[in-house]
């Protein structure tokens, strides 16, 4: 499938029905918009005014700085996607070396030619699954981030031994996920998020199975009120980019709000969004 082809109607519509499709589209129109590829995850909010871009900044720095100081340290991003934001660990916090981990091959591919063209040479990328990253050897990074991905893990304590596996005694945790609070959401919107491989999990059910590895929680936060801010700056987002035509900016706008409008739907009524960090321990339990 070309890039063009993709960007059509039909891949716009596609991209709602299926998780591969929907990041190649978003990895596709970041670029159309943005002139080069971005991280895809949601914005956090600091400032009134700030962009799409700043407010994603944010949330990757919140998160990292549950990390402590990355110099000299090697680093695994577990569901990198593009690898924009590995890349961005690696040119903003001065580790020693950055690996992506995506099971998406397309991804992985995208990433290396991103960080081959920005001669990036403290970054590497894998094609692999975040619930038996079997590629990794056991005590082999100082630090683990995972942005936005664990809620398509169908098995999450099979992720959480996994992490605890890699990491060195006493490394960090950093997860930022989209978890499921108690609602009513109908049938129709369960099947579709089968499609997109979203599996919610229970704040409890984290807690449980964290418990139940050597990754010892140090905070937990609902950062959900500072995401959905992060939305009401979208207003300005894409105003001063150039998108070809009037046609396709209508296109491309009625996709990029439907996202939003999916994401505040679901961040006000289904969902929560948290972020945990964690020590490894040596205590066994
Ligand atoms: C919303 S993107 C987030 C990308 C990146 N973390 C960021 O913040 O820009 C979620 C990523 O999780 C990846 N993913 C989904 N299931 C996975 C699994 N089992 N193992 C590894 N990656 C997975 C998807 O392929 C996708 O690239």
């Amino acid at each position: 499938m070309t890039p063009s082809t993709d960007r059509s109607t039909a891949g716009l519509i596609r991209a709602a029905l299926s998780l591969g499709d929907y990041h190649r589209i978003m990895n596709d129109l970041y670029e159309e918009v943005f002139g080069e590829h971005q991280m895809v995850h949601f914005p956090y909010y600091r400032r009134a005014d700030e962009t799409l871009l700043e407010g994603q900044a944010n949330l990757t720095n919140v998160c990292l700085d549950y990390l402590g100081d990355l110099s000299g340290s090697d680093v695994l991003e577990v569901g990198c996607g593009n690898g924009v934001q590995s890349m961005f660990v690696a040119s903003t916090r001065g580790p020693r070396s950055v690996t992506g981990l995506d099971l998406n091959p397309a991804n992985v591919a995208l990433a290396d030619r991103i960080a081959t063209r920005k001669s990036l040479f403290n970054t590497a990328f894998l094609a692999s699954d975040a619930q038996d990253m079997k590629e990794l050897a056991d005590e082999s990074f100082d630090a683990v981030l995972n942005v936005e991905s664990a809620f398509h893990y169908p098995d999450k304590p099979a992720f959480l031994r996994e992490v605890a596996r890699v990491l060195k005694p006493g490394g960090r945790f950093v997860m930022a996920d989209i978890l499921m609070k108690p609602n009513r959401r109908g049938r129709l919107l369960r099947m579709w998020e089968r499609r997109l491989s979203q599996n919610y999990w229970f704040p409890d059910s984290y807690r449980n199975a964290f418990a139940r590895t050597a990754l010892r929680i140090e905070h937990e936060a609902d950062i959900t009120a500072a995401v959905v801010k992060g939305f009401k700056n979208r207003g300005g987002w894409f105003r001063d980019h150039p998108i070809q035509g009037p046609v396709r900016r209508t296109l491309i706008m009625t996709f990029m709000r439907a996202q939003v409008a999916r994401h505040l739907y679901y961040l006000k009524n289904v969902c929560t969004y948290h972020v945990f960090s964690a020590v490894k321990t040596t205590e066994t339990r």
